[in-house]
């Protein structure tokens, strides 16, 4: 699939509705199939990723059903945390990453044993650091490769009686491996702790404290304590708020783009997934986020952006920032092209492995658009170029679905139409985003 986009016409105008965060949706997925009663998930994103865990519970035993009462509900009866059963084939992750790491913390303490495989991009990503933490706690996991790292297709168990409680310093900050070894912790005898160098994302601390889980939060360290537990979860339901990292898009167009009144409404705003509002600001770009409440276990807020397009500044973003804007680098880095100066990224050589070595993709992207982009072993340093249209471009997006939406967002302010190739896999994370650009008045076709 090719999108092609045409440069900005006019200001960006409307309201938006982002599909539903899709690490919030994993988890509400993947913990409901825990839960003794059944679980009422309301806005589910619409993305393949969180498809490929909805299909995996159903495998492993859940029930997923729509609410008749509530077309925007799903019930999942779960199997509670002893009751799953044994997939009748190979479980296929697709692209998630967050679906195969999390199933391995969730597969670790079963009875049975489980396969876990997914396409191109998954096959190449390396899953020792879930391996080694679930390995220590007595879990069997095998996968492909001898070289550096281990590779799904991944091989899981059959446990052979409780796992054993680590207490884990985790080498990098990984939302995925840290709720890996929380997930198995349920499955362990005793307290499972894991200590973190980032502040990664929290959604499983909050969500399965929510359903009662036995857990405890102290700065970076969280732990499972299943002494004296009745091993039951359980709870009404979650709402899933709009995806910060979807929203991250439309909000970087209205600003390149300029606009009369964006609005993205629910967005989460959990300071552990924000880094990208606080980069904006310190660029010098405006954010409104409105009416904070909460939605759940998280915080929620509307996301506008208003007035012509505004002069940035370049920034730098390392060390905690980098960690919690992860996700919006290639976005951040378009934005990075728009402003004045040189904006560094430093300490965020995790992107070398996400859905691609996104160092590398983002600063080929940006370049394909004529700016100077100097790649780096843990960033990148753009040069940005406020003054002038980028030169329209032909973009490989690589699968990568971050980069295709990213390189879209540019392509509003080229001199020419953006052709982007490979762009399948937006349909992983927000399948609407080109009608949801196109509502707000940009001109956009996939082919
Ligand atoms: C995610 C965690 C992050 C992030 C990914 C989603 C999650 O990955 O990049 O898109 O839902 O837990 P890591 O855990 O590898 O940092």
């Amino acid at each position: 699939m090719k999108l092609i986009v045409e440069p900005l016409r006019r200001l960006l105008h409307g309201t938006v509705r982002v599909p539903g965060d899709k690490s919030i949706g994993h988890r509400a997925l993947l913990f409901s199939l825990l839960s003794a009663t059944p679980v009422r998930v309301r806005g589910l994103g619409d993305g393949a990723d969180n498809g490929r865990s909805a299909k995996a519970i159903a495998a492993l035993g859940a029930t997923i059903s729509r609410d008749p009462a509530d077309p925007g509900a799903l019930v999942i009866a779960g199997t509670g945390l002893d009751g799953m059963r044994a997939p009748a084939a190979p479980l296929d992750c697709g692209n998630s990453g967050t679906t195969i790491r999390l199933l391995c913390g969730l597969l670790a303490g079963q009875r049975f044993a489980a396969t876990l495989f997914g396409d191109e991009s998954l096959s190449k990503r390396p899953m020792r650091r879930v391996i080694e933490p679930l390995a220590q706690m007595g879990a069997s996991i095998t996968g492909q490769g001898t070289g550096v790292d281990v590779t799904p297709p991944l091989t899981i168990g059959p446990a052979a009686g409780p796992l054993t409680a680590i207490d884990y310093a985790l080498p990098m900050a990984s939302a995925q491996v840290k709720t890996a070894i929380l997930l198995a912790g349920l499955y362990a005898d005793g307290e499972t702790c894991v200590t973190e160098p980032g502040p990664s994302r929290d959604h499983s601390e909050r969500m399965l404290a929510y359903l009662g889980a036995p857990l405890a939060t102290a700065g970076r360290r969280t732990a499972i304590d299943t002494r004296g537990w009745d091993r039951r979860l359980a709870g009404a339901g979650f709402d899933v708020p709009g995806d910060p990292s979807s929203s991250a898009f439309l909000v970087a167009a209205a600003l390149v783009g300029g606009a009369d009144e964006v609005r993205l409404p629910d967005i989460c705003t959990n300071p552990t997934r924000t880094g990208f509002l606080d980069a904006i600001a310190a660029m010098g770009g405006r954010v409104a986020a409105e009416d904070p409440r909460a939605a759940g276990p998280e915080p929620v807020a509307d996301l506008a952006v208003r007035g012509p397009a505004p002069e940035l500044a370049a920034t730098e973003i390392a060390g905690d920032l980098a960690v919690r804007s992860i996700d919006e680098l290639p976005i951040l880095a378009v934005l990075a092209a728009r402003a004045r100066g040189t904006t560094i990224v430093r300490n965020a050589e995790e992107l070398r492995v996400k859905e691609s070595d996104r160092i590398a993709t983002t600063c080929a992207m940006l370049r394909a658009f004529g700016v100077t982009c100097e790649e780096r072993p843990d960033g990148f340093a753009v040069e940005g170029r406020p003054d002038r249209p980028l030169a329209a471009a032909r973009v490989h997006a690589d699968g990568d679905h971050r980069i295709a939406m990213a390189a879209a967002v540019a392509g509003l302010v080229a001199d020419g139409p953006t052709v982007i190739d490979d762009a399948d896999n937006v349909a992983t994370s927000y399948p609407g985003f080109a009608a949801a650009l196109t509502a707000l008045g940009a001109q956009i076709r996939v082919e």
